[in-house]
């Protein structure tokens, strides 16, 4: 009897990521077995044509246990497992985490061997990942946590993807990821997926791409808002804006389609598709927990904070309109050249944006020191280059900053990035005067204009914080005129006053 055929991975879930993935992986000349919990997932993605098309280099299995024993030695198997969708509700409230994946490795455990890898392509929170890879590693299975970014269309032509966990687990499932990643560089051949590090490495470069994501799209929707608010302008002309703007310094994935929205009309009324959609944003969570493990590390990533509470206000709709009526701001009128408007909002974009970027990657690197991974700075910006959502022309030069000093304290000090900071920073101050006398909010360009100016200050008010916490606590505090010396407390009731 001829042996049964055995397949190079197994992919579990089959949402819209998980079919493109394994189709994706079918086009790279792998052998895929599939499953689902919903068994009949299987068997009607098994009969679309594509799928169709595949021949046996795809085949269902109906059960874990079966798809375990289609598998080739040592065992692959993919979960992309889906988060739940977050309804964009006029109070927002769900931030689901990845649960599931515990569950899957529980039922998957006693089938497999030892050298086995199971890999969660999931958005799973970074902490899920070490706790799991070291669980496994104890059980002599090998762990992968990793970003896969991109969408549908990314997962079906080449996401980008972020891989950490076991680093024995790497060299097995390598040759798939970067063969189905997106390609970067003159020749294209440069693989948009690298080891990133140590457990829950992946996850968290994964987690900050998203923040990041969040805080690109807030500046972005900063622009389109104060362009529309204080010149007027319409759908067809923040088109021609943004198409202009994505061929210079700014072009991007975001940018790109941000331009294209403006375009689409809604078939059943024929109006502006984007005027017709409610003002509540969405999430899934991974906005807010790059904000909390910045707090949590103590590090100031303002942009993708403000970037989360930007989406949490719209989603308070009832609250704002209630507010709208009751408060009251400035009647001012736009009162400046329109065209030097324009171009001066396109420098607060590209300011704000180096500064959310500089955040990402100062968080990143805290997070390494904290957890104990070796990150790779411009590694990192390099798989950002292609692929995923936040892709950019400017990640080839962040990735030229770091590997110029890889020990760069701050994006921001880096020859390429000040001299850019410095070149916007009047129209950027400009924008967001003018936002602030007209009333337009403009979270994005503010926060990020506030974390220039307290990073550029060797001094700053703490010094009050600092007497205050030691008047009332007796917290004491440090001097600057007795370095190494310390801490001082003061008995600021009874002392002698001026
Ligand atoms: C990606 C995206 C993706 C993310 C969505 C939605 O890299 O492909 O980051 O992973 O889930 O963008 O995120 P929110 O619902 O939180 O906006």
């Amino acid at each position: 009897m001829a042996e049964e055929k055995k397949y190079d991975i197994g992919l579990m879930g089959l949402a819209v990521m998980g079919q493109n993935l394994v189709l994706n992986m079918v086009d790279h000349g792998f052998d895929v077995a599939v499953f689902n919990r919903t068994t009949s997932k299987v068997d009607d993605f098994l009969a679309t044509p594509e799928a169709q098309s595949k021949g046996d280099k795809l085949v269902g299995a109906h059960s874990l246990k079966e798809l375990v024993s289609k598998l080739k030695s040592p065992r692959k198997i993919m979960l992309m497992i889906k988060s739940k969708d977050a309804v964009p509700a006029p109070e927002l409230a769900l931030y689901p985490e990845n649960a599931a994946v515990d569950a899957v490795i529980a039922e998957l455990l006693p089938l497999l061997d030892k050298g086995d890898v199971i890999i969660d392509g999931g958005n799973t929170q970074f902490k899920d990942t070490e706790r799991r890879t070291q669980y496994l590693q104890q059980r002599g299975i090998r762990y992968i946590g990793t970003g896969v970014s991109g969408g549908e269309e990314g997962a079906r032509r080449g996401p980008s993807m972020m891989p950490g966990g076991d680093p024995e687990a790497w060299p097995l499932v390598k040759p798939i990821f970067q063969a189905i990643s997106a390609k970067v560089g003159p020749n294209h051949d440069v693989p948009c997926c690298d080891w990133i590090g140590d457990r829950g490495a992946g996850h968290y470069v994964k987690m900050v791409h998203n923040g990041v994501e969040y805080g690109d799209m807030q500046l972005i929707s900063d622009a389109y808002w104060i362009l529309k608010n204080a010149l007027g302008l319409s759908n067809k002309e923040l088109y021609e804006i943004f198409a202009e703007w994505n061929k210079t310094e700014l072009d991007s994935y975001l940018v790109e389609i941000t331009r294209d929205i403006f375009t689409v009309d809604d078939p059943e009324t024929g109006k502006p598709l984007l005027d017709l959609i409610l003002d509540c944003a969405g999430a899934k969570g991974t906005g807010k927990w790059m904000s909390q493990l910045a707090l949590d590390l103590g590090v100031p990533s303002t942009l993708v904070t403000e970037a989360v509470y930007a989406r949490a206000i719209s989603a308070m709709k009832s609250q704002r309109v209630n507010a709208s009526k009751a408060l009251s701001g400035p009647e001012k009128k736009f009162e400046g050249n329109r065209d030097e408007f324009i171009a001066q909002v396109k420098q607060a974009l590209y300011a704000s944006k180096i500064c959310s970027y500089a955040q990402g990657f100062v968080q990143m690197q805290a997070a390494a020191k904290e957890y104990g991974w070796t990150l790779d700075c411009g590694r990192i910006a390099l798989l950002w280059r292609g692929g995923c959502i936040i892709r950019a022309v400017f990640l080839e030069r962040i990735k030229e900053a770091f590997d110029k000093n890889p020990a760069l304290e701050n994006l921001l000090l880096d020859p390429y990035f000040k001299a850019a900071v410095e070149n916007a920073q009047v129209a950027w101050r400009n924008v967001v005067k003018t936002a602030i006398e007209l009333g337009v909010p403009t979270p994005g360009f503010t926060t990020a204009l506030t974390y220039y100016d307290s990073l550029r200050s060797a001094s700053l008010p703490a010094n009050m914080i600092q007497a205050q916490r030691d008047y009332f606590g007796a917290h004491t505090y440090l001097r600057v005129d007795k370095p190494g010396e310390g801490p001082f407390h003061t008995d600021w009731i009874n002392v002698k006053k001026s």
